[in-house]
């Protein structure tokens, strides 16, 4: 259904203008060769049903019935993550594709619960994820920030314990936010009320955003912006269902976090050419484009901004706001956004005269 050519040219503008990442899972970024190398090394069964080679995996992933049936492998596959090695392994293989993709500035979430309730110690899991941010951006310049998710199929009060337990992570500035993941539908924004204050009173700089909109309908988005007192919304898609939502969106400018391959994978639509994207830009709700579970989805983020260019051929000009737009609802300190602006403007410079020329 591309509609659009993405050229050459466009090909080489949309990989170098300068993209941020706000929603991609670490755990989503496993990728099937990582898996069964972990899975050999840690000693780990997979389930008789999980797919057994690379090539079952591509063919089952590309057949989730929903996000559901998605969730039932992502939590098998990331049981093959044991020590602080492998997770650090995991999240350097996506911060190098993310940096040749055009990536400056990734927050990555990452499901602390999955692994606790498999006896991995959590400090293991932060540890390695943090390694790899340290280390990413030394051999990268990339910026990288740790968001933690609570798992919303578990307990509220498991959640709040979760908190207490990445407390110091949280003082020492190396989780920077509190997101919302996991089944939607049957577990609405308002059970989580409680973890989103605590870290709201106890942590104020701390950035708070939430799965909200995916399967889940508008009312899930305003609960979240209203209860939760979230910043950002990850998904939002199903936002454009009620028109005052748009308004307060564009009047706050809470950034989106949409994901359009994902949102084709898990059927939320048939093809990137539905969703409400173009009625986003034209009624000023900011968005970012993001992978989600890159690993899972067959597309990481320059992949998913050439989807939305076949399906809605922005112009460059356009581009450029959608990574401006990007950049100002990062959770980065204002001199990295004064970076980033500028080398969103060097870049648009030579392209956009390359065109005119
Ligand atoms: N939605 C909800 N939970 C998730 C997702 C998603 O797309 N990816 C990983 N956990
Ligand atoms: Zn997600």
């Amino acid at each position: 259904m591309a509609q659009f050519e993405c050229t050459e040219h466009m090909e080489s503008f949309l990989r170098e203008l300068p993209k941020c990442e706000h929603h991609v899972h670490l755990e989503g970024t496993l990728e099937p060769s990582l898996l069964f190398k972990l899975a050999k090394r840690n000693n780990i069964t997979l389930p008789e049903s999980f797919p057994k080679s690379v090539e079952e995996c591509t063919d089952r992933y590309n057949r989730f019935a929903d996000l559901q049936d998605f969730l039932d492998h992502y939590y098998i596959g990331m049981s093959v993550l044991i020590t602080e090695n492998d997770f650090y392994d995991l999240a350097m293989d996506y911060f190098a594709k993310a940096h040749s993709d055009g990536c400056h500035h990734s927050e990555v979430f990452f499901d602390p619960q999955g692994h606790v309730e498999r006896n991995i110690d959590i400090d293991t899991v932060i540890q390695g994820f943090h390694r790899a941010c340290k280390d990413a951006n030394s051999k990268y310049g990339t910026t990288n920030k740790l968001i933690m998710c609570l798992l919303r199929h578990l307990p509220a009060e498991n959640g709040l314990q979760t908190i207490h337990s990445a407390s110091k992570y949280y003082e020492d500035g190396i989780i920077h936010g509190l997101g919302l993941d996991s089944s939607e539908k049957p577990f609405p924004p308002e059970l989580f009320t409680e973890c989103y204050a605590h870290i709201k009173t106890n942590y104020p700089g701390i950035g708070l955003t939430a799965h909200a909109g995916e399967e889940g309908d508008h009312t899930f988005v305003s609960t979240s912006l209203d209860l939760l007192q979230v910043s950002r919304i990850d998904h939002g898609v199903n936002s454009h269902q009620n028109e005052e939502l748009m308004k307060r969106l564009a009047t706050q400018e809470t950034l989106l976090s949409l994901c359009p391959l994902s949102n084709v994978k898990l059927q939320v639509v048939k093809d990137v050419a539905e969703l409400p994207i173009a009625k986003f830009f034209e009624m000023n709700v900011p968005f970012s484009i993001n992978s989600d579970d890159p690993a899972y989805f067959g597309g990481y983020i320059l992949d998913n901004y050439k989807a939305v260019h076949t399906r809605f051929g922005f112009t460059m000009e356009q581009w450029k706001v959608i990574a401006i737009n990007g950049i100002k609802g990062s959770w980065c300190d204002d001199d990295r956004k004064q970076e980033l602006f500028e080398l969103v403007e060097v870049v648009y410079k030579k392209y956009a005269v390359t065109i005119d020329a």
